[in-house]
């Protein structure tokens, strides 16, 4: 049983991003679980002299989601052109660690725009030494949708079973290493 970790990079209570790494949880194929990562908003704003013995405990939790998981699920939003501040935070508390060292990621994304926080993203993730899984890339488009024509959205055969095939392809990907 592969063990992932999805993480929403919107606190927004009715988020397009949080309502997708949510599909990824309830429609993860059998031999997957993916458990959704909700710490974001609890998190300090990092601080390096915070690290080691002083490390906060949500962040510490985050350290050691990571750290256990066999691979890492992003989706998230772009802020004027770049990544948002809450999830840029949660990945600057895992530069000077191993976890993401070789960990297995991909992004999906519920906006077919936001080009540019891809961009930034897979850079950052990419220098942090993610191994950043990029052959498939699943897109549903949840943007400006209200939370009941999301649920209607995602509940679509063909949604599902392309958010079943994306994280069974990263499966492989994650199996393969
Ligand atoms: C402050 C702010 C800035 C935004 N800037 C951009 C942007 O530069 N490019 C873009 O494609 N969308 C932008 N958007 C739109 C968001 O990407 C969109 O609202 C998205 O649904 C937010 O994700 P969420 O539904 O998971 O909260 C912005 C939204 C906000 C609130």
């Amino acid at each position: 049983m592969l063990n992932i970790i999805a993480i929403s990079g919107s606190l927004r209570a009715a988020s397009t991003n949080s309502a997708l790494v949510a599909a990824l949880a309830a429609n993860a194929p059998a031999d997957c679980r993916v458990e959704v990562y909700d710490g974001l908003g609890r998190l300090p704003i990092f601080n390096p002299d915070d690290e080691g013995e002083r490390t906060p405990p949500e962040a510490a939790r985050l350290i050691e989601a990571v750290t256990r998981a066999d691979g890492v699920v992003v989706s998230c939003p772009e802020y004027a052109h770049g990544v948002p501040g809450g999830l840029k935070n949660a990945l600057d508390w895992l530069v000077s660690r191993d976890a993401a060292v070789g960990k297995p990621a991909m992004l999906v994304h519920a906006s077919a725009r936001s080009l540019y926080a891809r961009a930034a993203l897979s850079e950052i993730m990419r220098t942090m030494s993610f191994a950043l899984y990029e052959e498939v890339a699943l897109e549903i488009a949840l943007l400006g949708k209200k939370p009941v024509e999301m649920e209607a959205i995602l509940a679509e055969p063909t949604n599902r079973q392309a958010i079943r095939g994306a994280v069974r392809a990263f499966a492989g990907f994650i199996r393969g290493r």
